[in-house]
């Protein structure tokens, strides 16, 4: 069981590289991604509108919502178009073969 708020979220083998899985902690939708080798935790939440991102799609290290196209680059959450916005980050880190994420509220990235 994790310790100094974070929470185990899923087996790391489960998410592959190229893949992301939305995941509700508390009243937080999180989404969870790995790209080139990387985990990554954002607000599951488009921050144009209130669709969940998961819904979008991943490729090629872009997050792109369903609903009007706002695209993300994954490693670092800057809007890629357009370009004045930003995916919020949570904190992420794999403990024990397990990703485990700590909300961060005090962050606007
Ligand atoms: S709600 Fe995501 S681009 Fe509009």
């Amino acid at each position: 069981m994790a310790d100094d708020d974070f929470v185990d979220v899923v087996d790391a083998d489960e998410l592959w590289d190229g893949e992301m899985e939305s995941f509700d902690i508390g009243d937080d939708e999180v989404l969870v991604l790995k790209v080139d080798g990387e985990v990554r935790a954002y607000d599951g939440i488009c921050p144009h509108q209130s669709i969940s991102l998961v819904e979008g799609e991943f490729e090629n290290g872009v997050v792109t919502c369903r609903a009007h196209e706002w695209q993300f680059d994954a490693l670092s959450g800057n809007g890629v178009n357009p370009t004045d916005t930003c995916l919020k980050k949570h904190d992420v880190r794999i403990m024990d073969g397990v990703i485990q994420v700590r909300l961060n509220h005090a962050v606007t990235h």
